[in-house]
């Protein structure tokens, strides 16, 4: 897949999630198969930039290209500035989010309650496509509610716009994150414009992946909640798009090894007292479906120091080790 001048190794991309896509996250991403990660989002209000929280969110340094960062809010020249900003924070691709539901996000009028107000969304596209000469994309849901999927109208703005690829998540914004993502209409985008288009959605496998794609005709893969405690899943589901075979789950030792480096990555992205709130959650994560994973998760969640919490970690895992051993 190509967006503007990148050319992506694979069409598989890390969906942006608000604490959970950080540096260290979709720099593990990447280096486990995702063509491409999109940062956590920024937002346009400029009274923010200057707090440790937007410093941090925009800080690339290291990190594999193309850097795409998410930018969200609802007042067109603002987001221009946004754009900006972020291209002179090293940004390569600017992502706008209009499918995010948080009602923090939809209060302010931003997110996906513009796919409301088509004429705001033809602005706003406008006014950041002319504010920077790097790719600008779009992620969108399928509608606002079930009775007005327009979906389609806004990717035909977007593309009249100048965004150069489009993501969709096959939900409206009323629904939320329940039911099964509607890929129908994804494939209706698709055959409605000429951009590359990305499902989101639901992609929770392989297999899954694959039947999406062949459903939809899109030209690229979206993945979120399925990656988190997860990273390798891109090279899983890439192999499997390539091969049609599926390769082996990660043993235990592995695992192990993708998470105490992502834990030491935290801990140098955020300090000790940040990074160990932060990693709480991705062991909680990783650990889910292990044997005795959620005695594990209730006694680490209580560890204040990284020592305490990577001591846990090995133990944990080591007694998984020899679990299997001794079954074996
Ligand atoms: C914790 C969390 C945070 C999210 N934050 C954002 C965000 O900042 N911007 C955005 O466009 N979407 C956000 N999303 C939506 C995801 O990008 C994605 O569209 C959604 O999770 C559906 O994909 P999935 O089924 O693969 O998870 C978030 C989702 C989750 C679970």
């Amino acid at each position: 897949m190509k967006i503007g001048p990148y050319t992506l190794n694979n069409n598989l991309v890390l969906a942006p999630m608000a604490g959970v896509t950080d540096r260290p996250f979709r720099q593990l991403c990447k280096q486990l198969g995702a063509g491409m990660a999109v940062s956590e989002m920024v937002s346009s209000n400029s009274l923010l930039w200057g707090s440790e929280k937007t410093k941090r969110r925009a800080n690339h340094e290291g990190e594999t290209e193309p850097k795409s960062v998410q930018i969200m809010g609802a007042d067109p020249q603002m987001m221009a500035e946004a754009a900006r900003y972020n291209v002179d924070n090293g940004a390569q691709i600017i992502d706008i989010n209009m499918g995010c539901p948080a009602k923090k996000v939809c209060n302010v009028a931003a997110g996906s309650a513009l796919l409301q107000n088509e004429a705001l969304v033809k602005e706003i596209l406008e006014a950041v496509v002319a504010a920077v000469t790097v790719p600008v994309t779009l992620k969108i849901r399928t509608g606002w509610d079930t009775a007005n999927r327009n979906g389609i109208t806004i990717a035909r703005i977007a593309q009249e716009s100048g965004i150069q690829a489009l993501a969709v998540h096959g939900r409206t914004r009323a629904c939320g994150y329940s039911g099964e993502a509607e890929y129908d209409t994804i494939a209706a985008i698709k055959q409605a414009i000429t951009i590359p288009v990305i499902a989101n959605g639901d992609i929770t496998s392989p297999e899954k992946a694959k039947r999406v794609l062949d459903k939809t005709g899109v030209d690229g893969l979206m993945i979120g909640r399925a990656a988190q405690g997860r990273p390798w899943i891109f090279r899983e589901v890439d192999h499997f798009l390539r091969t049609g075979e599926k390769l082996p789950e990660p043993g235990i030792n592995e695992i192990r090894d993708i998470l105490m480096g992502h834990l030491h990555n935290l801990y140098q992205f955020y300090g000790e007292r940040t990074g160990v709130l932060m990693a709480r959650k991705h062991i909680s994560w990783y650990s889910k479906g292990q044997r005795d994973g959620a005695t594990f998760r209730q006694a680490v969640n209580r560890a204040e120091t990284m020592e305490e919490q990577i001591k846990m970690t090995g133990e944990f895992f080591e007694h998984l080790h020899q679990e299997l051993q001794q079954a074996a």
